[in-house]
């Protein structure tokens, strides 16, 4: 049996009449760059999210960029986030000059481990970034208490987590500014680079969508210092078509993570979602102990796994500057020894899945 990691095949196969048409709508027009497409998905966006202002961008990282430059980061300002992620979240806090401190994260749900953010903050932390992993939003209730106590703000790193929910809402509906990726395997992709910013603020939005395009406020004036970071109009075109089945793409996902559950609940160390969330069940991930082993016994099957991540952030080259140590989050870093994705996408058969959690099982230490 063949098992796709993200199945973008099948998913374009499924939903190639609506795609192709709204492709052949944009080359026939030949108006590439934002245009009522991007309006339209801004639009759709928004009320999908309930988030008063969607603007997309050119990617998830872009997104994280525009959001920090629009509250305003400066040179040293602290940003409190996690070592167990994606490098983006860091990286484009680093890129303008400001310093992530990391705190730990949880065992079970990976996300900011929110006992531990208190005693991070100094005079100089400006805002606090989540990060909701593998899809399931961090806790925000404590993080909101936080911020409002110490006045920062919070942004939150929602680039695997479209779709997912907190006490209801929207995770692109939290915080002063959220965002998300468009990255083709995120749980609603395009097929290229793209990105986009939520919030309620009037203010935050404007700036956003002004650093978006070089700053500009009107053609050729820039008021600001910005980026091209514009989403492409074809990118919002695929989106278009995809948008409407992805509620049930992510009933699917749902599907496919009990499924995985109920097999391997007595076996493996298996994701954990809090009760007053729902995942978009970006990553399905376990943390096994025989790890390298039990990879490649899966590969012979035909069954490809991922590791996300197999270095956390305070012990790669590039933050070296930051002057963490091993063991300074033994969280993450036992979980960047132990986790290991397995196929996860909405198109995933009944006995794929059964397939995958046999050998998993049979192999699992
Ligand atoms: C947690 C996290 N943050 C940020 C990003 C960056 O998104 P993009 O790849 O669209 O730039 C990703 C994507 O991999 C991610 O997983």
């Amino acid at each position: 049996m063949i098992i796709n990691f993200s199945n973008l095949q099948i998913q374009y196969q499924k939903y190639k009449k609506r795609i192709d048409a709204n492709l052949e709508i944009i080359l026939n027009k030949s108006n590439y760059i934002l245009g009522e497409e991007v309006e339209l998905l801004e639009k759709q966006l928004e009320k999908f999210t309930g988030a008063k202002f969607a603007i997309t961008c050119s990617s998830g990282t872009d997104a994280l960029l525009l959001s920090l430059m629009a509250i305003g980061i400066e040179p040293d300002d602290e940003i409190i986030t996690t070592p167990f992620t994606w490098i983006s979240t860091s990286e484009m806090i680093s890129l303008l000059k400001g310093r992530p401190v990391f705190v730990d994260i949880e065992p079970d749900t990976y996300n900011i481990n929110t006992e531990l953010i208190e005693s991070a903050i100094t005079k100089k932390t400006k805002a606090i970034l989540p990060v909701s992993l593998y899809g399931q939003p961090s806790n925000m209730d404590d993080i909101q208490t936080i911020a409002n106590k110490y006045n920062l703000k919070v942004i939150i790193d929602g680039a695997q987590s479209f779709g997912s929910t907190y006490n209801k809402k929207s995770d692109s509906n939290l915080g002063d500014i959220s965002i998300t990726s468009f990255f083709p395997s995120k749980p609603l992709g395009c097929y290229g680079d793209g990105g986009a910013v939520f919030t309620n603020n009037e203010v935050y939005a404007k700036k956003i969508g002004q650093l978006r395009v070089h700053g500009q406020n009107r053609r050729f004036y820039h008021k600001y210092i910005g980026i091209g970071g514009r989403l492409d109009t074809i990118q919002a075109a695929i989106l278009l078509a995809k948008l409407p089945f992805f509620p049930k793409e992510l009933q699917d996902r749902q599907r496919v993570a009990d499924r995985y559950t109920k097999h391997l609940s007595q076996f493996a160390n298996i994701p954990v979602i809090r009760p007053n969330r729902s995942s978009s069940w970006a990553q399905y991930t376990l943390k096994v102990n025989n790890r390298d082993e039990l990879r490649g016994k899966l590969k012979d099957k035909g069954i490809p796994t991922s590791i996300f991540y197999p270095v956390p952030l305070h012990l790669q080259e590039c933050f070296k500057y930051l002057n963490y140590n091993k063991n300074d989050f033994k969280v993450s870093e036992n979980a960047s020894d132990q986790v290991l994705s397995i196929p996860m996408n909405p198109f995933l058969t009944n006995d794929q899945i059964d397939y995958v959690a046999t050998n998993l099982r049979e192999n699992i230490k």
